[in-house]
């Protein structure tokens, strides 16, 4: 059921049901990040592997200190300058949050989420919220509350309507390892800016066979039809007897089943409607879709990421 109601979801909450709650970046499935059972019932929704950890979400920095043990200068200067923003930092935690949030693991992902309704309903809970994005695992992260009800409504208590998401990718992930800032996941907020803060950074790169992020599998965020990455006139000459769907970046290439991101080139615009758009064209009558990367540069990173995972190979 989607609502407006805030009492709703937090009563929802608060007996132990999982909400679609909306952020600046995508929704999340979120429920009590100190409850084992709550959080069991997260991963059970998504069908969500054990070994791919959650990120708590808070309103306060103060707060954090209730299940974070330490944060590292550098993590310290991030959260001040893009908190409540769209970036998540993994950082030494305390006992009180179960093994199964965090896949076992010492650290925490940390994050907070810049939405009015999201920050009212953690400011009133005396717990923080566990909240991995309301999709299924591998598919598409919801960028409306529609997406998410289509999806996992009857699974939950409600979601919360707080309208399209604005930035519309993930939050980037940055982890410290001997006090060095490590880009586990590219996202809201570009390296440009994190680099502007505390100097040089590195991507880690991913790895399938271990991920530090999920987001880190190859295919994942993917539509359900074949999706190819390149040239797009190249792609429509190859696949010219095929039923084919066009995503591109800002041209328009004239075909009949296009999505064109941002017909003005801004990045902004093109992130925050990526998936929606692939969530259109897989819902479209055509048999594979075809898209073409964006500039790497600024949100364009985070965008052609999602891009190439859905272009992955499907397992
Ligand atoms: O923008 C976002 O980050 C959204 C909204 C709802 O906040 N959430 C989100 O969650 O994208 P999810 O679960 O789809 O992705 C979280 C990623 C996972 O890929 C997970 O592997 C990584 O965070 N993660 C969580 N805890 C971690 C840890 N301790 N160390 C390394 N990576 C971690
Ligand atoms: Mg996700």
């Amino acid at each position: 059921m989607i609502t407006q109601d805030l009492f709703y979801a937090l009563a929802c909450l608060r007996r132990g049901e999982l909400v679609g709650l909306p952020t600046e970046t995508v929704y999340g499935l979120a429920g009590n990040a100190f409850d084992r059972q709550v959080v069991s019932q997260i991963f059970e929704a998504k069908n969500r592997p054990h070994f791919d950890p959650l990120i708590v979400h808070t309103d306060r920095l103060e707060k954090i200190f209730d299940f974070v043990e330490y944060m590292p200068p550098k993590a310290q200067l991030l959260a001040q300058k893009f908190w409540a923003g769209a970036i998540t930092l993994v950082l030494p935690r305390k006992p009180i949050i179960p093994d199964l949030v965090t896949s076992g693991l010492e650290t925490v992902a940390v994050r907070i989420p810049n939405h009015s309704l999201a920050l009212r309903v953690l400011a009133a809970l005396d717990f923080p919220l566990a909240a991995p994005s309301a999709n299924p695992f591998g598919y598409v992260s919801p960028t409306q509350a529609q997406h998410v009800e289509d999806q996992l409504g009857i699974k939950i208590g409600c979601v919360l309507d707080g309208g399209n998401c604005e930035i519309g990718i993930e939050s980037t992930i940055v982890g410290f390892e001997n006090e060095q800032a490590l880009i586990y996941r590219q996202g809201g907020i570009t390296v440009e800016q994190i680099e502007a803060v505390i100097g040089k950074v590195q991507a880690q790169p991913h790895s399938s066979s271990q991920p530090k992020a999920a987001g880190m599998l190859a295919s994942h965020y993917s539509p359900k039809k074949p999706f190819f990455i390149g040239h797009i006139p190249f792609l429509l000459e190859k696949y010219h007897k095929q039923k084919i769907g066009v995503l591109s970046f800002e041209k328009n290439y004239g075909f009949e089943r296009q999505i064109i991101l941002s017909e003005k080139g801004n990045l902004a615009e093109a992130a925050q409607r990526l998936f929606w758009a692939m969530r259109e064209l897989d819902s479209m009558d055509i048999e594979l879709i075809i898209s073409e990367l964006v500039p790497e540069m600024g949100l364009g990173r985070a965008i052609n990421d999602r891009l190439r995972r859905a272009g992955a190979e499907k397992e």
